[in-house]
């Protein structure tokens, strides 16, 4: 089994997933087989990516094969902004698990604090939605719930009602945009922190509309050294970082030699030295920068009222 760690739930996370956004239909079948032949026992996925019927394929191909068995891979799938009003929430997650041909998910996230962003209609609360959330787990439908992208005082305001704390919240994270603050807060309620784009997403540019020369961490001079000086790729030292300092991470591959490489990361570790170099790097950034939700008609009107100043 795959170093995890144990959520609020009482269920444990492996600690190294597949991500899947981005990942072409065509090709993200074969990745999520490739991951769990190579030992992967975490698959991230999501409504929105488009993709989820062939993973479900791929699964249910490689648990037919006998390769592992269901309750050992831990299946995330996520909540699209469009279905936040709670008499969508159970819907959207049976045709999600219907896509991925489980009978239930593990984790459960709302996958961003956006409740549409079009039009000045009454939307509804994050609080509702959440209610809703609350109820697939009660229905047996979800084991885990959480948030993706929420800054703390969007966490603070929905814990301060919920029946179920969200147990996870997934977020950007490398040494590019460390999200420290964020990391300590969650740290200290009980709220784990998953970090997507961990080697920086560089293949977001096109999708977040950022320069396509835009610096990431894959290529980042100490990184390049750490790794040299480890003898290990740049991204096993970006996800080993992401290890090391108590988040679980979600490295995304359609390349099989990739998909094993990253998992390769834990038995050595950054020492200490090192970590600490990698986790002072002065250059900080989103890749996901959320820029496409802010929208004159609300509910974020700028940058600052997505993250909150975060
Ligand atoms: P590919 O899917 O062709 O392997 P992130 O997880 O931060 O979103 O980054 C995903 C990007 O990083 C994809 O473009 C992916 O390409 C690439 N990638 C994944 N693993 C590695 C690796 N070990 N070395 C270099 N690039 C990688």
């Amino acid at each position: 089994s795959q170093p995890s760690v144990k959520l609020s739930s009482g269920y444990s996370l492996p600690l190294v997933g597949l991500g899947t956004w981005k990942s072409a239909k065509g090709e993200v079948g074969a990745a999520v087989a490739s991951a769990l032949r190579a030992g992967y026992r975490h698959i991230d996925c999501a409504r929105i990516y488009g993709n989820e019927h062939e993973v479900g394929e791929a699964l249910a191909a490689v648990l037919a094969e006998g390769v592992v068995r269901r309750e050992e891979v831990f299946i995330t799938s996520k909540l699209w902004n469009s279905d936040h009003d709670p008499a969508r929430v159970e819907a959207a997650c049976k045709q999600t698990m219907a896509d991925l041909r489980v009978s239930y998910l593990d984790l459960y996230l709302i996958h961003w604090p956006v409740t549409g962003n079009t039009g000045p209609e009454v939307l509804p609360r994050l609080e509702d939605t959440w209610a809703a959330m609350e109820k697939l787990v009660d229905a047996g439908l979800v084991r885990t719930i959480g948030v993706s992208n929420f800054s703390v005082p969007k966490l603070e305001r929905l814990m301060a009602g919920a029946r179920i704390p969200p147990a996870v919240n997934q977020v950007e994270a490398h040494p590019y945009w460390r999200n420290e603050a964020l990391r300590a807060w969650c740290e200290a309620r009980g709220v784990h922190l998953t970090a997507y784009s961990p080697l920086g997403s560089p293949d977001s540019a096109a999708i977040t509309k950022r320069p396509e020369d835009t610096p990431t961490p894959l290529k980042d001079a100490l990184v390049g050294q750490v790794a040299a000086q480890l003898v290990r790729s740049p991204a096993q030292i970006l996800i080993r970082w992401a290890v090391q300092r108590g988040t679980s991470v979600l490295p995304k591959s359609v390349n099989a030699d990739r998909i094993r490489s990253n998992l390769d990361v834990m038995d050595w570790e950054i020492p200490a030295d090192l970590f600490q170099q990698l986790s002072a790097i002065p250059h900080q950034a989103r890749m996901v920068d959320g820029s496409f939700w802010v929208n004159p008609q609300g509910p974020y009107v700028t940058i600052h009222d997505l993250w909150d100043g975060e």
